[in-house]
C-alpha cells in the first residue's frame, strides 16, 4: 500500500468485520462444515455483497498486498459511496459444490488485504479474463448465479462477430457498419481485398489489438500485411507478391481460431496518426445510461491500430479539427444518439449492462463508424484523456447503479 492509501484508510471503520471471523471458522476441512458456513453466510446477507471476479494473477497480487491502482480506487470509492461488502476472487477460488468463495478483501482497520470466505455475491462484476482451463468451471458458476438471480453487472462478453452480425439486422445501425464477413475460405479474403483494397482482419475476441491485422493492396500490386506486435511494442510489416502467399501467415496468426474480415474505415488522421474514439458509458444511480467520457486515441505514426498510444478528450479533438461551435454541437448530438442506440441494441440481445466501452471512429467526412463494444473496459484512454476523477466517477456510477438495484430488491422483499 502506498502512503496516500494508508492516509485515506486511517481511522476508517472495519467494514468487513463479519468476515474476519470466517477464515478462523474454516479451520476444518470437511465439506459439511463448508456447506454449513456457506448457508450461514448466505443467511446473513442483506443483498449487499459485491463480488469482483478477477484473473488468477490479479487475485494473487491482491493477496500479496499489490493491488492495481483501479482496484485501490474501487475500494476507496465503495467506502465513500456504497459500503458494499466488497471482495475479489478468481474462478479457481470458487467452491462450486458448496457455493462458497474464497475471496480477498481490504480491511480498512489495519490497511491490509486479507483472505476470507464469502457467500456467492448479490452483484457480480467481471474484471478479468477466464483462462482456458477454467472455462467449464466458470460456465457452471454463472449458471448457478443466474439460478440465484444474482445481478450480473456485465452479463456476457461481446464477441465481435456476434455483435456485428446482430447489428447488421438493425436498420438504424446499418449506416455505421463497414462490410464485414466471417472468414471461411481464402477466397473470402481475396474477394474483400479486391473489392476494398484495405481490410482489417479481426479475431472474434481479443483486446489491445492483439488479434488485428491490416492488409492493403498497394498500387504496386503488392500486399502489405501489418500488425502491432505487443510483446516487442512495434509494428510488423510483411510485403507479399501474391495474395496466396499471405494465407499461411494469416492461418499461423489466428492458430485455427475464427476471425472476420472488415472493410477498413477511412480513419481521420492528424499528422499521419490515425484517430479513433472510445466512449465509456454507464448506467447511473437512476438506472439511466450516461456518458462518462469520450476519448480520442491517436495511434503512433504508421501504426495500423490506435491502441497503445496517446489520448485526448473529444472537445480537444474538435479544437484540433477547428470545428465551429455549430459543427461541434451537431456532431456531439450525432455521437450521443449513436452511442445510445448501440448500448440499447446490445442490451436487447445480451442483457442489461452496468457499463460498456464502445469503440467507434469518425471518417474523413465525420461519418460515425462502429468498431466494437467492450464489456470489461480497462478505461485506459478515459484516464489518459480525462484523468483519475473520470475513472472515479465511472466506478461511482457502477456502485450507485448496484445500490439502486439493491434498494429495489429490499423494497420488493418487504412489500
Ligand atoms: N475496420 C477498421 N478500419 C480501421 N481501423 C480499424 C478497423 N477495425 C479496427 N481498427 C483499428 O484497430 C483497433 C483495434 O480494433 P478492435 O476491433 O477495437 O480490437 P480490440 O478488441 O483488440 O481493441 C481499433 O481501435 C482501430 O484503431
Ligand atoms: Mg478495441
Amino acid at each position: 500500500m502506498d502512503t496516500a492509501e494508508n492516509k485515506h484508510a486511517g481511522g476508517e471503520e472495519a467494514l468487513n468485520h463479519l468476515n474476519h471471523a470466517a477464515p478462523r471458522m474454516l479451520a476444518y476441512n470437511s465439506s459439511i462444515d463448508k456447506k454449513k458456513l456457506a448457508l450461514n453466510l448466505e443467511k446473513k446477507k442483506k443483498h449487499d455483497h459485491f463480488g469482483v471476479l478477477v484473473s488468477a494473477k490479479n487475485f494473487h497480487s491482491l493477496a500479496e498486498q499489490k493491488p492495481h491502482f483501479r482496484t485501490k480506487k474501487l475500494i476507496q470509492v465503495n467506502q465513500k459511496v456504497a459500503r458494499f461488502h466488497l471482495y475479489f476472487f478468481c474462478v479457481s477460488s470458487i467452491d462450486i459444490d458448496n457455493q462458497l468463495i474464497k475471496g480477498v478483501y481490504y480491511d480498512f482497520s489495519d490497511s491490509t488485504w486479507k483472505t476470507g470466505f464469502f457467500p456467492y455475491p448479490d452483484f457480480l462484476y467481471r474484471r478479468g479474463g477466464i483462462g482456458k482451463k477454467s472455462k467449464r468451471r466458470y460456465r457452471k458458476f454463472t449458471q448457478q448465479c443466474k439460478k440465484k438471480r444474482i445481478y450480473l453487472l456485465n452479463p456476457s462478453s461481446l464477441g465481435n462477430w456476434d455483435v456485428y452480425h446482430y447489428f447488421q439486422s438493425i436498420s438504424s445501425l446499418k449506416k455505421h457498419l463497414q462490410e464485414t464477413v466471417l472468414y471461411q475460405y481464402p477466397d473470402d479474403l481475396y474477394d474483400m481485398v479486391d473489392k476494398h483494397r484495405i481490410v482489417y482482419l479481426k479475431g472474434l475476441t481479443g483486446r489491445k489489438a492483439k488479434n488485428v491485422i491490416r492488409i492493403e493492396l498497394g498500387l504496386d500490386d503488392r500486399y502489405r500485411y501489418r500488425y502491432y506486435n505487443a510483446a516487442q511494442k512495434k509494428v510488423e510489416t510483411i510485403v507479399f507478391k501474391t495474395k496466396e502467399d499471405m494465407i499461411p501467415y494469416v492461418q499461423h496468426f489466428y492458430k485455427g481460431k475464427k476471425f472476420m474480415i472488415q472493410k477498413a474505415i477511412d480513419l481521420l488522421e492528424i499528422d499521419n496518426r490515425r484517430i479513433d474514439l472510445r466512449a465509456e458509458l454507464q448506467r447511473n444511480a437512476n438506472g439511466s445510461i450516461s456518458i462518462c467520457g469520450i476519448s480520442a486515441r491517436l495511434g503512433k505514426s504508421k501504426s495500423p491500430v490506435t491502441t497503445h498510444a496517446d489520448a485526448m478528450t473529444l472537445d480537444e479533438l474538435f479544437k484540433y479539427l477547428k470545428l465551429t461551435t455549430a459543427e461541434k454541437e451537431k456532431l456531439w448530438i450525432k455521437i450521443e444518439t449513436f452511442l445510445s442506440k448501440v448500448y440499447r441494441a446490445t442490451e436487447n440481445k445480451f442483457g442489461t449492462f452496468a457499463e460498456m466501452g464502445i469503440d467507434f471512429a469518425l471518417d474523413e467526412d465525420y461519418n460515425i463508424k462502429f468498431i466494437e463494444c467492450n464489456s470489461q473496459s480497462a478505461k485506459v484512454s478515459l484516464c489518459k484523456a480525462h484523468g483519475d476523477k473520470a475513472l472515479e466517477q465511472s466506478l461511482i456510477n457502477v456502485l450507485l447503479y448496484a445500490k439502486s438495484l439493491q434498494r429495489q430488491r429490499l423494497k420488493k422483499k418487504s412489500s
